[in-house]
């Protein structure tokens, strides 16, 4: 017998009917940034090892375990993409994307990959939209990052998401930070592996999600505490913003995000249906990011939204999210002649913008009704050798079986306003 394949563990796939809520979540959160004035960057799935090592991070778990990490034939390192910051900002610089007016806006959308333990909403391929702006250090701009991220989904219908935001500091409180960071970790009994870590990067520590972890981290020095004044400044304008733009947020002054490019603004969207994996999306602003890839020293602010956790929250809140009909119009010939005709009709109905399917396989008239039923057209035109001899063709509402008679010259017209 032949070998059956199944796809690969914990990737995330969609067949007919669910591919049609995937791509329409796609697209609404996509909508969102290219309404907000973003433009569109197809970048590779994957890229040099270093990039990812070096712009998201050594001592991340996205770098360190997740990676999918292979040599190619010249011997080079390559690695899937984990995420798609570092990519979009190795782009702008190398195609000096920033001699342009300022800031860059640019927006992506596809898979992304990590080897992470595959649950319900943790894939190992997945799927972000996600948008990034540089060389603006505006808070009103991390303030429309944020927005047009909620906006994408309530675009869909979704209510239970709330957003958590934090600051995590500029470049001097950080410094600070990690000093009092690490005398506190210090006076901790943790294991080798995670004291190696608090050497190596203290904001990582936090990050661990074990609860006996956490549980020694509640009096943890929080950053908020130790802002310096322009953070602090550029944190409250964010603030003052998104009241404005009547944006919900809570405080999350323990919110630190897995990648280690993130400074000042940090936020995540959660959505309560989902259980564990309940981030939904989740992004911040980078001040050193462009600089440490070899470009200029330009901030930056994004997001990344996972297409395939939001699918999954539409779900929980009972949300039927769907992309156009696949099928508004089923033409059914009866025998060659018509067969033929209704090819041209089918083009000329496409061109109008409709939705059009053909019966194959030269199937009774019952058989392609049911065919016809199967698709969820609306109408049906069925043409045989007399409607072709008086050039007619009877269209039938799918919904109400009502059947009408139109001149095959009035076919996509009449079509067009029984839609
Ligand atoms: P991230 O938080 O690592 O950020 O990922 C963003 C979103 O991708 C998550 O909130 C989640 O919805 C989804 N996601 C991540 N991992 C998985 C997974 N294994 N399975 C399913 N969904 C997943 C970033 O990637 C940053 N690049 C976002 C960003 C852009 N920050 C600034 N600009």
């Amino acid at each position: 017998m032949n070998q059956k394949f199944h796809a690969p563990k914990g990737v995330a796939e969609y067949v007919p009917p669910d591919s049609a809520g995937f791509l329409a979540v796609k697209s609404a959160l996509s909508r969102s940034a290219e309404l907000a004035g973003y433009s569109y960057v197809e970048l590779p799935i994957f890229e040099d090892t270093n990039l990812y090592v070096r712009g998201v991070g050594e001592s991340t778990d996205v770098v360190s375990k997740e990676m999918y990490t292979f040599d190619d034939r010249g011997g080079r390192s390559l690695s899937l993409r984990p995420e798609g910051t570092a990519g979009v900002v190795r782009a702008v610089v190398e195609h000096n994307l920033d001699r342009a007016g300022l800031p860059i806006k640019l927006w992506y959308a596809g898979p992304f990959f990590r080897a992470e333990r595959p649950q319900q909403g943790r894939y190992r391929q997945f799927n972000q939209v996600g948008v990034e702006a540089l060389g603006s250090e505006d808070p009103a701009l991390d303030a429309e990052v944020i927005a047009i991220a909620a906006e994408g989904f309530q675009r869909l219908g979704l209510k239970g998401f709330r957003l958590l935001l934090n600051s995590l500091g500029d470049t001097a409180t950080r410094v600070h930070y990690r000093e009092i960071l690490t005398s506190f970790l210090a006076n901790l009994d943790l294991d080798p592996e995670t004291t190696k870590r608090a050497q190596l990067n203290p904001l990582r520590v936090l990050d661990d999600k074990r609860p006996q972890v956490q549980a020694m981290l509640v009096d943890a020095p929080l950053m908020r505490d130790v802002l310096s004044d322009s953070a602090r400044e550029h944190h409250e304008a964010v603030c003052t913003y998104l009241r404005e733009l009547k944006v919900d947020f809570s405080d999350a002054p323990r919110l630190v995000r897995g990648l280690d490019y993130y400074t000042r603004t940090t936020f995540e969207f959660v959505h309560d249906g989902l259980g564990a994996q309940s981030a939904i999306g989740g992004g911040g602003r980078y001040d050193g990011l462009m600089s440490d890839l070899g470009g200029q020293e330009l901030s930056g602010i994004g997001y990344g939204l996972g297409v395939d956790r939001t699918l999954l929250a539409c779900a929980a809140e009972g949300l039927e999210v769907t992309s156009g009909q696949r099928c508004q119009v089923f033409l059914v010939p009866l025998g060659q002649p018509a067969k033929l005709r209704l090819f041209g009709i089918a083009a000329q109905l496409r061109d109008h913008g409709v939705s059009v399917d053909l019966a194959f396989d030269d199937r009774s008239l019952k058989g392609s009704m049911r065919a016809a039923d199967r698709t969820g057209a609306k109408l049906a035109v069925i043409l045989g050798d007399d409607d072709l001899a008086a050039q007619t063709a009877a269209v039938k509402n799918l919904s109400t079986g009502d059947q009408q008679t139109v001149a095959i010259a009035e076919l996509a017209e009449t079509i067009q306003e029984m839609l």
